[in-house]
């Protein structure tokens, strides 16, 4: 199959790199980052950490390496991490925070997946000899699994606010946090200042490679670079990885508002289609979730009949599924989508009938 025929709105996370990227990889100066001595790792670790106006930042190969490695940065075995019900933490990351920080999750369910301090607070354990004590809360701005949604800056700042009160750190998987920041109209240092920790993906939205951007004050970071290389993270030459992160850093985010229109485009042109529910006021940034109960079929057989037609979407659920707009899907792209799936529900409708 051409892939350039495709439309592929699985994720934002199958992008290829841009022809500056790969100019930048060919090009990039590089060294052994496990001694420190990748020059362009360690400018790409400057620049987050400048754009974040925070003392420091690590380069990780996945979003899920610097997210276990913050948990285990912040929390003890036997202890338990506050996270919403999908968080990607708990839902796609293999158990690993039992596996590697011996930590249980106490998800909640919240609204669109955004947190309250009302909700995590009767939740919230010390220490006691009966029940784990509370190690860590864990926020995603934005939540994939909510479909996009985005952290309003008071509730997330106040969630912070009162869980250092009782000297409990918060982490921030901010794998999207630059669409959450263009949904806000913000910059990216001031949603997440309240934060002890952030990660965000340079490989999503972005669209490098490979690769993700951990964040903290300077004695943090030093312990994540220990946890880093206990997972197997500790790269040699990766400023040829790194080279393709400084572009997509730079150059990523003032592009995701086109990303966010056409992702309300689906969302508006979903929404017409019979037997499909979902409320495009909702659809904020890239991430489009809508159910085909009414369509009378699953979403893994929609999403069978769609790939025939060469568009490519995740079933999520039983009748969910999920469409991410990125920068190799633009506007005509979205609109054969949206063809192609009128026609498959159409036909499923008329097999349904039969
Ligand atoms: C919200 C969120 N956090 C973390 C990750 C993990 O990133 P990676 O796939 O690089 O491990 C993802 C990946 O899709 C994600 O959506």
């Amino acid at each position: 199959m051409n892939r350039d025929s495709v439309v592929d709105l699985r994720s934002d996370t199958v992008t290829r790199p841009t022809p500056a990227m790969r100019r930048a990889m060919a090009e990039a100066e590089v060294g052994d980052d496990v001694y420190s001595e990748d020059p362009t790792v360690n400018r790409l670790e400057l620049r987050a950490a400048e754009i974040f106006e925070r003392e420091a930042a690590l380069f990780f190969p996945s979003g899920t390496m610097g997210n276990q490695a913050a948990i285990r940065v912040h929390t003890c075995p036997g202890q338990e991490v506050i996270c919403e019900a999908r968080a990607h933490i708990l839902n796609y990351e293999m158990a690993t925070m039992a596996a590697f920080s011996g930590c249980l999750a106490r998800p909640l369910h919240a609204e669109d997946g955004i947190l309250t301090w009302n909700l995590i607070a009767p939740h919230v354990r010390g220490r006691s000899t009966v029940r784990a004590s509370t190690g860590l809360v864990e926020l995603e701005n934005t939540s994939n699994l909510a479909g996009g949604s985005v952290y309003p800056p008071e509730v997330a700042d106040e969630i912070c606010a009162r869980a250092h009160e009782l000297s409990l750190p918060v982490h921030l998987d901010g794998a999207r946090i630059f669409n959450a920041a263009e949904a806000l109209g913000k910059g990216v240092a001031e949603i997440t200042r309240s934060f002890d920790s952030v990660m965000f993906c340079l490989s999503k939205g972005l669209g490098a490679p490979v690769g993700s951007m951990l964040i903290g004050n300077k004695a943090f970071i030093s312990e994540a670079r220990i946890v880093r290389k206990m997972l197997g993270g500790g790269m040699r030459q990766a400023g040829v990885l790194a080279a393709a992160g400084l572009v997509a850093l730079e150059e990523g985010p003032g592009r995701l508002h086109v990303d966010h229109e056409n992702a309300r485009l689906l969302a508006e042109g979903l929404a017409e289609i019979p037997g499909i529910a979902i409320d495009p006021q909702k659809v904020v940034t890239n991430i489009v979730l809508f159910d085909v109960t009414g369509t009378g079929h699953t979403a893994a057989e929609i999403c069978r009949r769609l790939a025939v037609s060469k568009v490519l979407t995740n079933p999520m659920g039983a009748t969910t599924i999920r469409m991410v707009t990125h920068y190799d899907v633009d506007r005509a792209g979205c609109e054969r989508a949206l063809l192609a799936l009128r026609e498959v529900v159409s036909g499923s409708r008329t097999n349904a009938v039969a």
